[in-house]
């Protein structure tokens, strides 16, 4: 191809939109509602040690994997090993894995965008908490509002990303990640002056194993895995933008530093409100759309601290939906040599179309009820089935990820040559004295874990009774 491959302008902009990629959903709703669950304590400690030995590991794979071969997932597979071989299948998953995420990401995208818009038209104070648990069913039954918002956050991430890497994905990063991490500590500052912050803090890090079970250290581990954005290939493709010679050790680290950071910050912001209004932490999915609300009704300042909150999570959101669009994008224009503007309007419109389904689950009895007793005959989600929101969420976060993070650190540990491995993860950096231990956690650590979560995550260890829970 004639035109020159796509890089970052600068280390900085690679690195703020890797943590754009990371930092999402998965840490600002997700991480906080599982360690209320799982009672905080032990399973924090134990997600960190997940981030450091199974996250970080897998992070330097596949930027490794990116960089060195210059090239998207799929190219990539085939340039470090031959033309046709079966680890190509990795990348086809982690394209496919792209479409299948995108489309209810950007569902709960939009509700945090509905959320930002009602905070500031209506605003949550005074409001009952009935009241407010009353607003998220009618978003969730509505066809029209999911619709809606669906829409225009794709549409917004479809204009970003066909602004191409340096103008559209590192600008955008650069400007909304500062952003993002003053809300964060805008909020988590009004956090520590409540009431609820000491006992949110010692929730939060106090060793308490009281709820801890072998379920909870695999989601921690499963977890540790999607909040990094690892397994389908995004980290490969952001990689693939650095010169041969950028240091992908410290950038690793910096990344999941800064997404262990966001995630702890989340905690320490949300707990403090939730303790002061005296609501329960283990609220589940409903923490960040219902219980949150709640507690903003009731305090003062709430009227801002509430769009505040929404407009943090939809920043947060839109920087990760952004480079799940260009690991689909990126596969168009590397291997079909596709113009970027055609390979962005034709995936990000087949990723609208795809979601829509996704959309309607909550309101409609044909993605919702009707297609909940198809999969009933898949015997998932201990045989109750799901309608297709949740079937997308299951099929990618089960199946998907963890087939896909073990197909990376498998071919990065045992199938790229051992030269282009040491110097690839030597070049430039002042860590090289990890190279070894890298390695052996990539080789051994690694993938047990990955296949341990996978087994889990289908239901295999249940059925074996190790663990109690499963689909
Ligand atoms: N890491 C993001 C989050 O925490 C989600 C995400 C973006 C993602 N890109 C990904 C997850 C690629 C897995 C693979 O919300």
């Amino acid at each position: 191809m004639a035109e020159q491959r796509a890089q970052w302008g600068s280390r900085l902009g690679f690195i703020l939109a890797a943590a754009g990629s990371a930092v999402g959903l998965g840490n600002i709703w997700k991480f906080p509602y599982i360690t209320g669950e799982n009672g905080g304590g032990w399973f924090v400690l134990i997600y960190l040690m997940c981030i450091a030995f199974v996250g970080l590991p897998i992070m330097m794979a596949e930027i490794l994997i990116g960089r060195t071969a210059q090239n998207s997932p799929v190219g990539a597979f085939r340039t470090l090993s031959r033309p046709g071989s079966p680890w190509l299948g990795v990348g086809w998953l982690g394209v496919a894995a792209a479409f299948v995420i995108l489309s209810y990401y950007s569902v709960v995208a939009g509700w945090a965008m509905h959320y930002t818009w009602i905070s500031l038209t209506e605003t949550f104070t005074g409001k009952s908490p009935e009241q407010i648990g009353d607003t998220f069913d009618a978003l969730f039954e509505s066809p029209k509002l999911n619709l809606f918002w669906h829409t225009l956050f794709m549409a917004i991430t479809i204009g970003i990303v066909m602004a191409g890497v340096r103008r559209g994905l590192e600008l955008c990063a650069k400007i909304l990640m500062p952003t993002l991490f003053l809300l964060l500590l805008v909020l988590f500052l009004y956090a520590t002056t409540t009431d609820g912050f000491g006992k949110a803090f010692t929730f939060i890090f106090a060793p308490n194993a009281e709820k801890l079970t072998p379920a909870g250290v695999l989601e921690a581990l499963g977890h540790s895995f999607f909040t990094l954005s690892l397994g389908m290939g995004a980290m490969i493709t952001y990689g693939s933008y650095l010169k041969r010679e950028d240091d992908l050790v410290a950038a690793s680290i910096t990344v999941s530093v800064l997404d262990t950071t966001v995630a702890l910050l989340a905690c320490l912001m949300l707990f403090p409100i939730i303790f002061t209004v005296g609501l329960e932490p283990a609220a589940g999915p409903g923490l960040v759309f219902i219980s949150i609300p709640i507690a903003f009704a009731q305090m003062p300042g709430g009227a801002l601290l509430a769009p505040t909150f929404f407009v943090l999570l939809t920043f947060a959101a839109l920087t990760s939906a952004i480079s799940l669009l260009e690991v689909a994008v990126s596969y168009f224009i590397d291997e079909r040599g596709w113009h970027r503007v055609k390979a962005t309007l034709v995936c990000g419109g087949s990723i609208l179309v795809i979601g829509i389904p996704s959309a309607l689950s909550g309101g409609t009895k044909l993605f919702g009820e009707s297609f909940q007793s198809l999969t009933k005959y898949l015997h998932v989600n201990e045989g109750k089935g799901f309608n297709w929101f949740d079937f997308f969420d299951y099929v990618a976060t089960n199946w998907m990820l963890p087939l896909g993070g073990l197909g990376i650190a498998l071919f990065a540990a045992w199938r790229v040559g051992a030269k282009a491995r040491e110097e690839g993860f030597k070049a430039g950096t002042k860590f090289a004295k990890l190279y070894w231990g890298w390695v052996l956690l990539l080789r051994f650590v690694v993938p047990i874990a990955v296949l341990l979560v996978f087994l889990n995550a289908i239901g295999v260890l249940q059925r074996l009774g190790l663990t109690g829970n499963g689909p």
